[in-house]
C-alpha cells in the first residue's frame, strides 16, 4: 500500500465552518490552580454547542449523560490555554485563531483510546486459520501483489502491530506471502505514540512469549521497563491521520482485511451504516471486515455477509 496514493497524511485541519468565524484569543494567560479548574462548570448551552460540533465533525455522539465526562476531559484544555470558563473556550475554539490549533487538541482530549495487543484474540485466530488461507486461495500468495490490510481507528498502535505479528507468522507458513498494513486514526496524539513503537512492559503481556522474543526488543536501559517493536515489523505499518466521518478516504488500493473495531460504538446508527457502506467500498470481493465484539451490523443494508461473530465478508 503506497501512502502517496492516499490523502490521509495531510495535516489535521478543522472543518471549513470553523475557519470562517471571528477571532477571539484567550485573554487571560495566567496559570490556573487545581482548585480553580475543578470548580469550572460547563453550561448546558456550551455542552450543546460542543457536543453538536463533535458529532458533526467526527461522528462521536455525546448524549446529555456524557456532560460530566466532556467537562472533565476538556478541563485540561482550559488549563493548558489558561482559559477560565467553557464559554470562553467555545469562543476560542470557534474562532479562526483557535480553530486552527485547538481543533486537534480538542479531538485528542475527547476520543477514547483504550486498546491492547491481541485484544479480542479470537479475531486473530480466525485471521490466521481461516481468512488468510482463503484469501491466498482466491488471490494467490501476494508475492506479486501484496495484501493490503487496514486498521481504521488504530489508536496507539497495539492493533496494527498485532496484525503485523500475525501476518509475519503467516508469511513463514506461506512462502512468498506479502502484506502491507495501513493504520489510521483521527487523533494525532495516539498516532505519534503508535509511530514511536515504544510501550511500557506491562502493555505487551498479552503478546505470546514466542512472539515477544521475535518481534519485541527490550530497551538497552533495562530500568526504563520499555520495549520497542522490532524495526522490520514497524516498517510494515504505515500510520496516517484519517477521520472516518469524511466523505472520501482517499485510499485507492483494494483492502483484503479491514479491522474497524471499537469505534463504531461511539457513532449513532445512521452514521455507523453510512461509514460501513463507505468502508465496504474499499474491500475487495471476498475481503474481510472485523468489528468490535460489542458492535453489530444487524439490519443494515451492506454488501457484506456475516461469517462468524463480528466478522463479515464482502460479497464476491
Ligand atoms: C477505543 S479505540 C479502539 C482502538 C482499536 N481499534 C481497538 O479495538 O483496540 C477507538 C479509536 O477510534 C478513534 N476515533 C474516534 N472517532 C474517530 C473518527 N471519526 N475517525 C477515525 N478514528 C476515530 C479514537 O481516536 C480511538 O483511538
Amino acid at each position: 500500500m503506497r501512502t502517496e496514493t492516499t490523502n490521509i497524511m495531510r495535516d489535521a485541519r478543522p472543518p471549513k465552518r470553523m475557519r470562517r468565524q471571528s477571532s477571539s484569543l484567550p485573554e487571560n494567560m495566567n496559570g490556573i490552580s487545581d482548585g480553580e479548574i475543578f470548580s469550572v462548570r460547563m453550561s448546558d448551552k456550551d455542552f450543546v454547542r460542543l457536543s453538536e460540533f463533535i458529532r458533526s465533525s467526527c461522528g462521536i455522539k455525546l448524549p446529555p449523560a456524557k456532560k460530566t465526562m466532556l467537562e472533565g476531559r476538556l478541563r485540561k484544555r482550559l488549563r493548558a490555554l489558561s482559559i477560565r470558563s467553557f464559554e470562553r473556550y467555545c469562543e476560542f475554539l470557534f474562532s479562526p485563531d483557535g480553530s486552527e490549533s485547538e481543533y486537534i487538541h480538542m479531538i485528542d482530549a475527547v476520543t477514547t483510546n483504550k486498546t491492547d495487543f491481541f485484544r479480542e484474540p479470537d479475531h486473530f485466530d480466525f485471521l490466521f486459520e481461516r481468512a488468510l488461507p482463503e484469501l491466498v486461495g482466491l488471490y494467490g500468495d501476494g508475492a506479486r501483489k501484496k495484501f493490503n490490510v487496514w486498521s481504521a481507528a488504530c489508536s496507539t498502535g497495539e492493533e496494527p502491530y498485532t496484525l503485523a505479528m500475525v501476518l509475519s507468522e503467516f508469511s513463514q507458513c506461506c512462502p512468498g506471502f506479502g502484506f502491507s498494513i495501513l493504520a489510521t486514526d483521527i487523533s494525532t496524539a495516539v498516532l505519534e505514540k503508535a509511530r514511536s513503537g515504544i510501550y511500557e512492559h506491562d502493555r505487551v503481556i498479552p503478546v505470546p512469549m514466542e512472539l515477544r522474543k521475535k518481534y519485541l526488543l527490550k530497551s538497552r536501559k533495562k530500568e526504563t521497563g520499555l520495549v520497542r517493536i522490532a524495526p522490520e515489523l514497524r516498517n510494515s505499518v504505515q500510520f496516517g491521520r484519517l477521520n472516518l466521518q469524511e466523505e472520501e478516504y482517499g485510499i485507492n488500493v483494494p483492502i483484503s482485511i479491514l479491522f474497524c473495531r471499537n469505534v463504531l460504538i461511539y457513532f449513532d446508527r445512521p452514521t455507523q451504516e453510512k461509514l460501513l457502506k463507505r468502508l465496504s467500498q474499499h474491500l475487495m470481493p471476498g475481503g474481510y471486515l472485523f468489528v468490535g465484539h460489542s458492535e453489530s451490523l444487524h439490519g443494515m443494508d451492506l454488501p457484506l455477509v456475516q461469517t462468524a461473530t463480528t466478522i463479515y465478508r464482502k460479497q464476491q
